[in-house]
């Protein structure tokens, strides 16, 4: 049984919704490490720091206490996430924190202090990590990696639907463009672009239920996957 298992990819590709099920099946922790760059830009906003301000952010990245614990509301929530003892679960999810999320993750400071927390975490084993960076850097140790991709219509389709579940009023032409644009920054940034580990195995989920990609990720954990890690190169 691989004892950490890391799955990167972009924005809505479906990374969360499967670590959480897989971790829950292996009795595995589940670890999301975009919550620590999200609770970071939104403190930033809350504070009015701009988010170009790449020394104040970093200040903030380096004496936050972000804190994830068992869900203690329940309102479809994984987990609580709290900043200095706030409950900051929901407001990590709002668009204005998607839409500058990737220009603090992009700092080296803010990546420098973050991956250390989340290094720390995933050595202790047993855990399903999600990231952008988790194979490539904060884990290349990791036993099983995961690329999970999908259509950037597709991932805004998802995200779109998410979002009007919530009652948020945000048009699917505008997702779509901020997602563009957070790829964009996320897989050119110079520290820890979003890319696949070369040992990564690809997963195109277009077309695929979050149950499918589960089967798929247990076919390759028994070993019995015909997915080609050397398409991890292509
Ligand atoms: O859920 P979604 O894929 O939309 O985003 P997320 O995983 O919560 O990550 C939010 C942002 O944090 C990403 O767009 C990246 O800019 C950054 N991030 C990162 O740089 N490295 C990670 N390991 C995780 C997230
Ligand atoms: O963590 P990440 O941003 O990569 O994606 P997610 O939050 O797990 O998934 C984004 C949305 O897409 C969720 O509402 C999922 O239910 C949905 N989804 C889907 O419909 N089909 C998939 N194969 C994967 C995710």
């Amino acid at each position: 049984m691989p004892n950490i298992i890391a799955i990167d990819g972009p924005a809505a590709s479906g990374k969360s919704s499967i670590a959480r099920k897989l971790a829950d099946e292996l009795g595995y922790l589940y670890f999301d490490t975009g919550i620590m760059y999200r609770a970071i830009t939104w403190l930033a906003l809350q504070r009015k720091i701009p988010v170009d301000d790449e020394v104040q952010i970093t200040g903030l990245a380096t004496q936050t206490m972000i804190d994830v614990r068992p869900p203690t509301i329940q309102d479809g929530r994984g987990y609580d996430v709290l900043v200095d003892g706030q409950d900051i679960t929901w407001q990590i999810r709002l668009p204005e924190v998607d839409a500058n999320v990737s220009v603090v993750s992009a700092f080296r400071g803010v990546r420098s202090s973050l991956t250390a927390q989340q290094r720390r975490i995933g050595l202790r084993g047993r855990v399903v990590m999600v990231g952008r960076d988790i194979g490539t850097v904060v884990l290349p140790q990791a036993d099983l990696k995961i690329y999970l991709d999908a259509s950037v219509e597709e991932r805004a389709r998802r995200r779109y639907v998410e979002l009007q579940a919530r009652q948020e009023n945000v048009s699917y032409d505008e997702i779509l463009e901020k997602m563009k644009m957070r790829d964009q920054i996320d897989s050119t940034r110079e520290v820890a672009p979003l890319r696949p580990a070369e040992d990564a195995v690809i997963l195109d989920s277009d077309h695929l239920t979050i149950d499918q990609v589960i089967d798929k990720v247990h076919q390759m954990i028994a070993g019995k996957s015909n997915s080609d890690p050397a398409a991890a190169q292509a």
